[in-house]
C-alpha cells in the first residue's frame, strides 16, 4: 500500500490557491492516488459549524484561536488521520500555518499559546508538504476585488494581510524542509508549472 501523504495549501486571501487544489486532485487521481480534498476551518460536520462562527461571529482573539484548533482537532480525528492510515493523499486548503499567520501574525495573538495548542491538538502530526502561495499583499487585495459579503478576515485592511504574509514567512523559515514557496503573482499556468516542479522532486509518484 502507498503511504498516506498530507499536503496543505496556504497563502493570504486572493493568492489563488483554491483553483490549484482541484487541478492537483485531478493530477493525483490520474496517477492512481486515492485523494481526499478538504479544507480548514472545516472538513467535518462539526468543524464546518465552527467555521461559520469563526468567519462571521465577533469574538476575541483567544476564542478565535481555540475555535480554529477545536475545528482542527475534530478534522484530524474524524477525517485526516483515518485517511492517512488508509494510504490516501490528503489535500487540505489551509491548516495550522494559517493559524500562525492569521491569529498570530494578523491579530498579534501569542505564538507561544498557538504552539501549545498545536502540540495538544496535533500530537506531532505535521503536513508532509506545504505549498505556500506567496505574493505581495497589495496584489492579492487587487485580485480579491470587491468581495460581495466579506468575512471577518477578508474585511481586514492591507496592513493586516502584510502581517499575515510575514507570519507565513516566519513559519516557512522555521520549517524549510516541508515548505515550497510558489511565486503566486504569476499567471495560473506558470504557478501550476512551479507546482509540477515541486511534485517531480518528491519521490512519491
Ligand atoms: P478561505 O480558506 O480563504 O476560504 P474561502 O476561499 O471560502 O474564502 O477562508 C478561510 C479564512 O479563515 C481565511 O481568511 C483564513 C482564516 N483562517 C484563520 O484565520 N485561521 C486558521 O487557522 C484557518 C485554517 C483559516
Amino acid at each position: 500500500m502507498k503511504p498516506g501523504r498530507f499536503i496543505t495549501f496556504e497563502g493570504i486571501d486572493g493568492a489563488g490557491k483554491s483553483s490549484h487544489l482541484d487541478a492537483m486532485a485531478a493530477w493525483a487521481r490520474e496517477r492512481g492516488h486515492d485523494v481526499v480534498l478538504t479544507r480548514e476551518p472545516g472538513g467535518t460536520a462539526l468543524a464546518e459549524r465552527l467555521r461559520e462562527l469563526v468567519l462571521h461571529a465577533p469574538m476575541d482573539a483567544l476564542t478565535e484561536a481555540l475555535l480554529v484548533f477545536a475545528a482542527r482537532r475534530d478534522h484530524l480525528v474524524q477525517l485526516i488521520e483515518p485517511a492517512l492510515a488508509r494510504g490516501s493523499l490528503v489535500l487540505c486548503d489551509r491548516f495550522t500555518d494559517a493559524s500562525f499567520a492569521y491569529q498570530g501574525g494578523g491579530r498579534g495573538f501569542s505564538l507561544e499559546v498557538l504552539g501549545r495548542l498545536e502540540d495538544w491538538v496535533q500530537q506531532g502530526r505535521q503536513p508532509d508538504l506545504t505549498l505556500w502561495f506567496d505574493l505581495p499583499a497589495a496584489t492579492a487585495a487587487q485580485r480579491r476585488g470587491a468581495v460581495r459579503a466579506p468575512d471577518r478576515f477578508e474585511a481586514q485592511d492591507l496592513a493586516f494581510f502584510e502581517r499575515v504574509s510575514a507570519g507565513y514567512a516566519q513559519r516557512a523559515s522555521a520549517a524549510p524542509e516541508r515548505f515550497a514557496r510558489l511565486h503566486a503573482q504569476g499567471e495560473r499556468p506558470a504557478v501550476w508549472a512551479e507546482i509540477q516542479d515541486v511534485m517531480r522532486t518528491l519521490a512519491w509518484w
